[in-house]
């Protein structure tokens, strides 16, 4: 199953370990982890009955490997105005005011040796909920999916076998042509043959 050529590029570590076979047990089943914060963010409330758009705040997803946590500037684009009587809307303000960043904690960590890249999973046209679950819902955050090597795998694996495409950008507009009358046409331009989607499922593909 392991092809040596492939084997090789990996550390010695992770190929000594791989030679016990591939389905081991999961050392990053974080699954259903939902540590508190050190402010009550919810994004239940945002996400969901505010319909705040999750790119507004993790600004990284569609062009960046990392999606981003926003910083506190962010959040005063409204809470200086919106119930800044709340007792955690003042650990915000206090925040800010003594330029000191909110100290998050972390949710979702994959080792060091797997790589993972937001910008080329979004523009494949996954939503954020196939990963993360209806984080909509959440009032606090936690992590949905196992997120283990062999969840990885299963979907790049479906994802091979259904021949699924990339989604097209739109279109941009007709383009105006002279012709032989004088009287200018409009060209509507071809549309790109939409790509079939292939992630990786060799090791090298994750493990760099
Ligand atoms: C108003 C800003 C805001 C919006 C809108 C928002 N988020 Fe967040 N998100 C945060 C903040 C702040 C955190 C860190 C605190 C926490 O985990 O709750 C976070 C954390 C997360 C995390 C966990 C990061 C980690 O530590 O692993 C995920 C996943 C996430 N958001 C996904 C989403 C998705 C999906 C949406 C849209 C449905 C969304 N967020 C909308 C601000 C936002
Ligand atoms: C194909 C699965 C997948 C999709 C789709 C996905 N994520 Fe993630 N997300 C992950 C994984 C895996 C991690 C952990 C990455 C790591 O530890 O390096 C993560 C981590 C995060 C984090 C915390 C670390 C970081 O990268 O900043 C945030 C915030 C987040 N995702 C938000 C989002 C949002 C918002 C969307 C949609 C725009 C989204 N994710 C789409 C799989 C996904
Ligand atoms: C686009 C506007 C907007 C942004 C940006 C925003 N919020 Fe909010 N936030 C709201 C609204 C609206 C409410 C609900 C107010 C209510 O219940 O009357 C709210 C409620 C809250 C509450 C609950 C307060 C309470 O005591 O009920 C907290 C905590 C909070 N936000 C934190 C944050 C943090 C942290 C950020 C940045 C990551 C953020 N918000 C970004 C609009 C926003
Ligand atoms: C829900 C489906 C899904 C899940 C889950 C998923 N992927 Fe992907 N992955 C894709 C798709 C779709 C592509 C894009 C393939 C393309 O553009 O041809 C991709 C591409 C990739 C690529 C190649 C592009 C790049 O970023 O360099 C890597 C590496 C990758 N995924 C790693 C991971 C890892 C690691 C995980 C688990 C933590 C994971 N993926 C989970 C669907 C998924
Ligand atoms: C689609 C992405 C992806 C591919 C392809 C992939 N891996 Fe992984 N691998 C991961 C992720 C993510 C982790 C960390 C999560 C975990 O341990 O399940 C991981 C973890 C591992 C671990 C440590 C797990 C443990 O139990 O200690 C080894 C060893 C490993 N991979 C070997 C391989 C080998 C060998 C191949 C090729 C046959 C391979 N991987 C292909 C994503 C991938």
């Amino acid at each position: 199953m392991i092809d040596p050529t492939r084997a090789s590029l990996l550390s010695g570590v992770l190929a000594a370990l791989a030679m016990g076979g591939c389905d081991t047990t999961p050392v990053n089943n974080n699954q259903n982890y939902m540590p508190e914060q050190p402010i009550a963010f919810s994004h239940a409330v945002h996400a969901g009955h505010y319909e705040i758009d999750c790119q507004y705040c993790h600004v990284g997803a569609e062009k960046s490997r990392h999606a981003g946590i926003p910083h506190a500037g962010v959040c005063m684009n409204c809470h200086t105005q919106v119930k800044t009587d709340s007792p955690e809307i003042q650990k915000l303000t206090q925040a800010v005011k003594l330029n000191k960043p909110i100290e998050w904690v972390r949710v979702h960590r994959l080792p060091d040796h797997a790589y993972f890249n937001h910008a080329n999973h979004v523009t494949a046209g996954l939503e954020c909920q196939k990963c993360h679950g209806p984080v909509q819902e959440m009032v606090r955050l936690e992590q949905a999916e196992p997120m283990t090597m062999g969840w990885c795998l299963d979907c790049h694996r479906q994802t091979q076998e259904s021949r699924a495409k990339a989604p097209v950008p739109p279109l941009a507009s007709g383009v105006l042509m002279a012709s032989a009358s004088g009287v200018p046409t409009v060209k509507a331009p071809t549309p790109p043959a939409p790509r079939t989607l292939n992630p990786p499922t060799d090791c090298s593909g994750c493990h760099r």
